[in-house]
């Protein structure tokens, strides 16, 4: 089956060429009906819908995005989002000298550097890009929050390398998985990490407020989250007056969990699942390898890597004027997005063709060309 076939079960596709899948994938169909049978559960379950499901989806949605990363069920809980979900790693520790170290690189997302950065007691050290992380993590480091894929760059990181270095001095990894799920295999048991997050507006193509966070079975009944809440309680429902953890990683969970969310997300872990990542890598692999190739001969500096191996889902590319470019392209039906400094990123997925890459290298080459862009300078763009 030829994975462009998938695309009738996205609506979106039938009115504009969407390489955009590193910032807001396109909705399934079916994310539409997940959302109506929650209303649905809400309407006429009413309370009863709790114990019919609700309460456990922070768990049970939580083992569908295990199954995409490779981690066991039980392994994964949902949260809103990846700050909320690195708060909680976060909460586990002291931050205590002599191993009051965080450690990142200098592209992390700044969501994660600020969470770090107002961390009272943490001592960050930002690693300069294009320096091995790994060479700045030692004894006095507690924790490497990094990510798999960089966001600005698409570049995939030496993972295996931080893992080990960490590990060998005492030192934990949350890997940020937000840029690879659903686009570069994941498998967090082999990679060896403490923790893993990510959400789901991306590649996995489950909408916003579907945040996850992984924690290494190993470790889980050793850890206590100051950030806590009622659902991460022994017995919630007996109402205690003190704290006593969950067992498992339900202790990773805060309060009442983004419902709604949580049933549209399962549409897009649907699709990942029956795709499969290996096969979207596949075709990804394509895809940005013949955009490279365009960009190159249309004489574009491609800023992510040119190496298939290293490149995550997408190319960015910088054409003279690339704000004014990216523009035009929206009047054109072509949803791609820019950051500063980088220029343009297009990040297919499995249902886009290889047509589509033809006909944006194309659109880019001729906007350039004549000048077209320059209508668009000086209108900023905020996504
Ligand atoms: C690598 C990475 N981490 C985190 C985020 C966002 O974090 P949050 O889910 O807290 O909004 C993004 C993009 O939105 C990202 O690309």
């Amino acid at each position: 089956m030829r994975l462009p076939a998938h695309r009738d079960r996205f609506p979106i596709l039938a009115d504009c060429v969407s390489l955009i899948n590193h910032s807001l994938a396109a909705m399934p169909a079916t994310a539409e009906e997940r959302l109506a049978d929650y209303a649905r559960a809400w309407k006429t379950r009413g309370i009863r819908a709790w114990a019919e499901g609700w309460w456990d989806l922070p768990q049970t949605v939580g083992d569908q995005v295990g199954r995409i990363i490779g981690a066991p069920p039980g392994s994964v809980v949902m949260h809103q989002n990846v700050t909320v979900a690195e708060a909680v790693v976060l909460s586990c520790f002291d931050l205590q000298p002599p191993r009051n170290r965080i450690v990142y690189e200098e592209g992390n997302f700044p969501t994660v550097r600020y969470l770090y950065q107002a961390a009272r007691g943490a001592e960050v050290v930002v690693v300069p890009e294009g320096e091995p992380l790994q060479d700045a993590i030692d004894e006095r480091t507690l924790l490497v929050p990094c990510q798999h894929v960089l966001f600005k760059t698409s570049e995939i990181q030496d993972v295996e390398a931080v893992v080990r270095r960490a590990h060998e001095v005492g030192a934990l990894v949350v890997l940020d998985c937000y840029q690879s799920a659903g686009s570069v295999p994941v498998d967090v048991r082999e990679l060896d990490v403490d923790f893993a997050v990510g959400g789901s507006v991306k590649w996995l193509c489950g909408g916003p407020g579907a945040g996850w966070l992984y924690v290494r079975p190993e470790l889980v009944e050793r850890l206590e989250p100051t950030l806590v809440g009622w659902q991460a309680h022994a017995r919630p429902f007996a109402f205690e007056g003190e704290l006593e953890y969950a067992p498992g990683v339900a202790r990773f969970l805060t309060g009442t969990p983004n419902v709604p969310a949580l049933y549209a997300a399962t549409a897009g872990y649907d699709v990942i699942e029956e795709v499969g990542v290996e096969r979207t890598r596949e075709h990804s692999i394509r895809l940005t390898e013949l955009l490279t190739e365009l960009f190159t001969e249309a004489g574009f500096d491609v800023t992510s890597p040119s190496d298939s191996a290293r490149r995550g889902g997408t190319v960015t590319v910088r054409t003279p004027a690339f704000e004014g470019v990216h523009a035009e392209l929206a009047e054109r039906g072509i949803v791609c997005d820019f950051r500063p400094e980088t220029g343009l990123r297009l990040g297919p997925h499995f249902y886009n063709s290889e047509d589509e890459i033809r006909y944006a290298a194309d659109q880019i080459a001729e906007i350039v060309t004549t000048g077209a862009f320059e209508r668009h300078l000086g209108s900023a763009a905020r996504f």
